[in-house]
């Protein structure tokens, strides 16, 4: 059955505006690479050639792509027998009336192999994952022949120091661009942009994946990557990571702290490790466990001046079990090496430092109010740094300062999965239901209750049993 493309109200204004540069910045899942998608079938059913860019090959290959090809005109392709995306020559054609219609494709990560081509339109999914404004200037230089010559850029927006926000916001050009402009003697608007919410384009969305993203943000996150605003992240990097030292009892309290995140024997641990050396760049080593529905971080190690050797036998003497995996970051060779001999496996953590800063604040505190991560009120130095964890009040990038704990946090966060975590099989309404929720088994009080006759690993085991049961009460 041919899929029905029924606009929200804000792809419906995009997909009229006549705007030279134009862009659909909304959450995620709103809509924005289908508006991109029919936009580009139009200026296709018009006969103009044209570019579908994204930030890299993969994002274009597992994102873009599909989505275009849900309703590209593939009836009228002239070249659809080669294995688009992934021939050699990145080009797709199709016959309107007679026509040839061209249109280059792929990912953008050298902006300068871009420089050739003259068409029509061009459209960048996700513009906004690039960093610099250099392929929106590239790409916006390329249009240049037929009627309304047209560049739009579909993407999450990325705070108010973005390249984004200084061409759709502050409409800020280049010269050479402007100059352009002026020479044509472009009539119409120049620069319009629209705003799509995550929650516009729920009727679309499958009803756990829309559970899973609304509930994943709180606060400023969620007005960025769910309703698509520019937000200012000026500050502490979490504002909701909540941790204070309690003047009276000299102890840290708060939602992110507690002495629930104690170490659970029969659970695994695993280490996560910002390497350092010097005073203001220490070696951090967090202690982790995974006990759904949250992780725990028991312990730290944090040290200056040590050799790896002597920091991983160190850190090992404080640790109850032996670690089975350690997250770090790929720089850290030596100490790599060192972990290997004591027979803990690494896994390099490396990851673009936005998503992963994003991806910790959906355990620090998400859409419902729920805290995931927790920490033991003796891992001090954690609890005093990622509080203190600040974004530059002009460039609002994470400042290298008091950011070791925070690295590792994140080191250790990126690669958790919550489908993993709470179940591969539930389903949104089971993870979501308040009522469902109270009757889960709650850790780690069934944990530290002994059972006779049975082992630590055998009651963690039948505590994930249990609780993977819970979130699915039809399965046994
Ligand atoms: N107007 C529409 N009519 C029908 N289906 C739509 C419409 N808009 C979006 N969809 C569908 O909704 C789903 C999500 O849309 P899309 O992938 O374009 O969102 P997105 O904002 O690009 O998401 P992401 O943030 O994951 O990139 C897709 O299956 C898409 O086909
Ligand atoms: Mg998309």
């Amino acid at each position: 059955m041919a899929k029905v493309f029924r606009a929200t109200r804000s792809q419906d204004a995009f997909l009229h505006s006549t705007a030279r540069y134009l862009g659909f910045i909304g959450g995620i899942g709103s809509g924005k690479t289908a508006a991109g998608s029919v936009k580009a079938v139009q200026k296709i059913s018009q006969g103009e050639d044209g570019i579908i860019v994204a930030p890299d090959f993969p994002q274009l290959s597992r994102s873009t792509w599909p989505e275009f090809m849900k309703w590209a005109p593939m009836s009228r392709c002239t070249n659809a027998h080669l294995d688009h995306p992934y021939t050699q020559k990145k080009i797709i054609t199709f016959d309107i009336n007679g026509r040839d219609v061209t249109i280059f494709y792929g990912g953008i990560e050298k902006e300068q192999g871009w420089a050739g081509p003259n068409v029509n339109w061009c459209w960048f999914d996700e513009g906004g994952r690039k960093k610099t404004r250099k392929a929106f200037d590239v790409l916006a230089a390329r249009i240049r022949v037929g009627a309304s010559p047209q560049m739009w850029i579909t993407t999450t927006p990325s705070g108010v120091n973005h390249w984004l926000y200084e061409v759709f916001v502050k409409k800020l050009f280049n010269d050479d661009v402007e100059r352009a402009l002026q020479e044509l003697g472009w009539k119409g608007k120049i620069v319009e942009y629209f705003k799509g919410k995550t929650k516009d384009n729920k009727d679309n969305l499958d009803p756990f994946h829309y559970a899973m993203l609304t509930g994943m943000y709180e606060g400023e996150f969620a007005l960025q990557e769910l309703d698509g605003e520019f937000v200012s992240l000026e500050g502490p990097v979490w504002r909701q990571f909540d941790a204070k030292l309690d003047e009276g009892t000299e102890e840290f309290v708060g939602r992110n702290v507690s002495k629930r995140a104690e170490y659970i024997p029969g659970a695994p641990v695993e280490w996560w490790v910002d390497d350092g050396f010097t005073k203001g760049h220490p070696r951090v080593i967090l202690m982790a466990q995974v006990i759904p529905p949250d992780i725990h971080v028991f312990d730290e190690y944090i040290v200056t001046g040590e050799l790896a050797e002597q920091s991983v036998k160190n850190a090992l003497d404080r640790c109850p079990t032996h670690p089975t995996t350690a997250y770090v970051d790929s720089s850290a060779a030596e100490l790599r090496s060192r972990l290997w001999q004591e027979d803990i496996d690494t896994v390099s953590a490396t990851h673009d430092v936005a998503e992963g800063i994003k991806r910790a604040a959906s355990w620090i505190l998400n859409g419902r109010g729920e805290t995931h991560i927790i920490f033991h009120p003796r891992c001090r130095q954690a609890l005093a740094e990622i509080p203190a964890y600040s974004r530059h009040p002009v460039t609002q990038k994470p400042l290298k300062v008091d950011d070791n704990a925070a690295d590792a946090l994140r080191y250790g966060l990126w690669t958790k999965d919550r489908e993993e975590i709470w179940g591969e099989e539930v389903v949104g309404e089971d993870v979501y239901a308040g009522e469902k929720v109270d009757k889960r088994p709650s850790a780690p009080e069934e944990l530290t209750t002994v059972v006779p006759g049975q082992s630590e690993q055998e009651m963690f085991a039948s505590y994930l049993g249990r609780w993977a049961r819970s979130l699915n009460p039809t399965r046994r």
